[in-house]
């Protein structure tokens, strides 16, 4: 685990940098004069490193990703996110890039079964964890998970963009819990905009998923 985390509108996102830093308190303290003579000493052990032996933050790095039950072999800038690693350098082109900043769920992966904001997740950080993208979500013979079939069934989408994400969040919404009544799915799926309004739609979606995934909900893909 190499990011802290917290929830937005139903999803894991990592938590900002600031608020993951502990703030000083104002005026002289052990702590931050330890901090501070601390501070100065790492700094003298920097400056005298070899500028050779520097690495640089965009070097390519091996990282094995566990997407969909199969490892990829993957050479990385660290900078690189899931989204990226996935659409880019894996070829599964079904998570969307809608914003690229948190903000709409087109690109919601499951990583180790909780629903993430793959745009706003380091690939490297969920190296050893299992991640489950659109594209695996259906059974080897083809048969469609109760989610999408709903999807089908009910036209819970228009122009198609946002639904990748809309299925996984449902997916993951109806396995927390998160589905018992329609004020619930909108609550738990407010992270998930749609700009064709289907809303109406996807929450009947998501009921007829629901009620088929059962009680074992919990344990389904
Ligand atoms: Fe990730 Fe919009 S693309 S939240
Ligand atoms: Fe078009 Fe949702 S179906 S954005």
């Amino acid at each position: 685990m190499l990011v802290s985390s917290t929830r937005f509108m139903g999803h894991t996102v990592p938590k900002p940098l600031e608020s993951r830093v502990e703030q000083p308190k104002s005026g002289p303290n052990r702590r931050n004069l330890f901090g501070a003579l601390g501070m100065a000493a790492v700094g003298r052990a920097v400056a005298t490193v070899p500028a050779e032996a520097q690495i640089p933050a965009n070097a390519p790095t091996p990282t094995t990703l566990d997407v969909n039950g199969r490892d990829y072999r993957l050479v990385l800038d660290t900078r690189t996110t899931l989204l990226d690693a996935l659409r880019d350098h894996i070829g599964l082109t079904g998570s969307k890039k809608g914003c690229d900043q948190g903000q709409c769920g087109a690109c919601t992966v499951h990583v180790d079964g909780v629903r993430v904001l793959s745009c706003l997740t380091l690939a490297v950080s969920v190296e050893g964890r299992k991640v489950t993208t659109i594209e695996g979500l259906a059974q080897a013979d083809g048969t469609l998970h109760p989610v999408q079939q709903a999807f089908i069934d009910h036209d819970g989408f228009q122009c198609g963009y946002c639904t990748p994400g809309q299925i996984m969040s449902a997916v993951a919404c109806i396995r927390e819990g998160h589905a018992a009544t329609d004020d619930d799915i909108r609550e738990y799926m407010s992270g998930n905009l749609c700009r064709c309004a289907a809303y109406p739609n996807i929450v009947t979606a998501v009921k007829q998923a629901r009620d088929r995934m059962g009680p074992n909900a919990k344990e389904t893909a």
